[in-house]
């Protein structure tokens, strides 16, 4: 199964990346298999590092912000001690992880991670549809130059609607953001 969390590595200048990731796992959270592109600085910071940190949050704002740029300010981190590497300190729960084995022949890397620490800060809130239509959102906002700009809007249209119907401030705010966006782009 695919879970839809957040990835942060360190930049080669020391910074911290922090980018929407849906690696595979299992119901042990023993192993991540993550799949980002090699286009992605997640990628270069892992291949150079060898370390991350991936988290489970229901933050939509923060996903969105992440998907489309850097978050400024950036979300509060704290360093993780198991790895060289930062936790987002509104989290859920976070996975410090180490890789094990990185297949880079095709676009779409593979790399196959073992966690060796893990925490939980928070509950996480539960269903909301609107969270899960940001999250769509989200990942349409990071396909502009793969979809058609027909069903760009198709999609969002479909998507604000849930929006509007089952939203808070949070989830209202990250939609808008990513419309904003996405529109920029499309209709250029
Ligand atoms: C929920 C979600 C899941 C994503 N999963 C992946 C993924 O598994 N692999 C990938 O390359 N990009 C994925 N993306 C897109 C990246 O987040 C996006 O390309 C981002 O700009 C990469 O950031 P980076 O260059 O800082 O690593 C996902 C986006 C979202 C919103």
């Amino acid at each position: 199964v695919i879970q839809e969390g957040i990835v942060t590595t360190i930049n080669a200048d020391g910074g911290t990346n922090i980018a929407p990731m849906g690696p595979r796992v299992d119901d042990t959270m023993e192993r991540l298999w993550l799949r980002p592109f090699r286009t992605s600085a997640t990628y270069s910071n892992l291949k150079r590092t060898g370390e991350g940190v991936f988290h489970v949050t229901d933050d939509v704002l923060l996903i969105a912000r992440a998907a489309i740029g850097t978050p400024d300010p950036l979300p509060v981190l704290s360093e993780a001690t198991a790895v060289t590497g930062r936790i987002l300190a509104d989290a859920c729960r976070w996975y410090a992880f180490r890789v094990e084995q990185i297949d880079d022949s095709r676009e779409r890397s593979q790399i196959d991670c073992r966690v060796i620490d893990c925490g939980r800060i928070r509950d996480f809130f539960g269903f909301n549809r609107a969270k899960h239509a940001v999250i769509e959102a989200a990942i349409l906002a990071t396909r502009t130059g793969l979809l058609p700009a027909n069903e760009m809007h198709r999609e969002f249209a479909r998507l604000s609607e849930i929006v509007e119907k089952t939203a808070g401030q949070q989830e209202s705010t990250a939609f808008r953001l990513l419309q904003t966006y996405v529109w920029q782009i499309i209709d250029r």
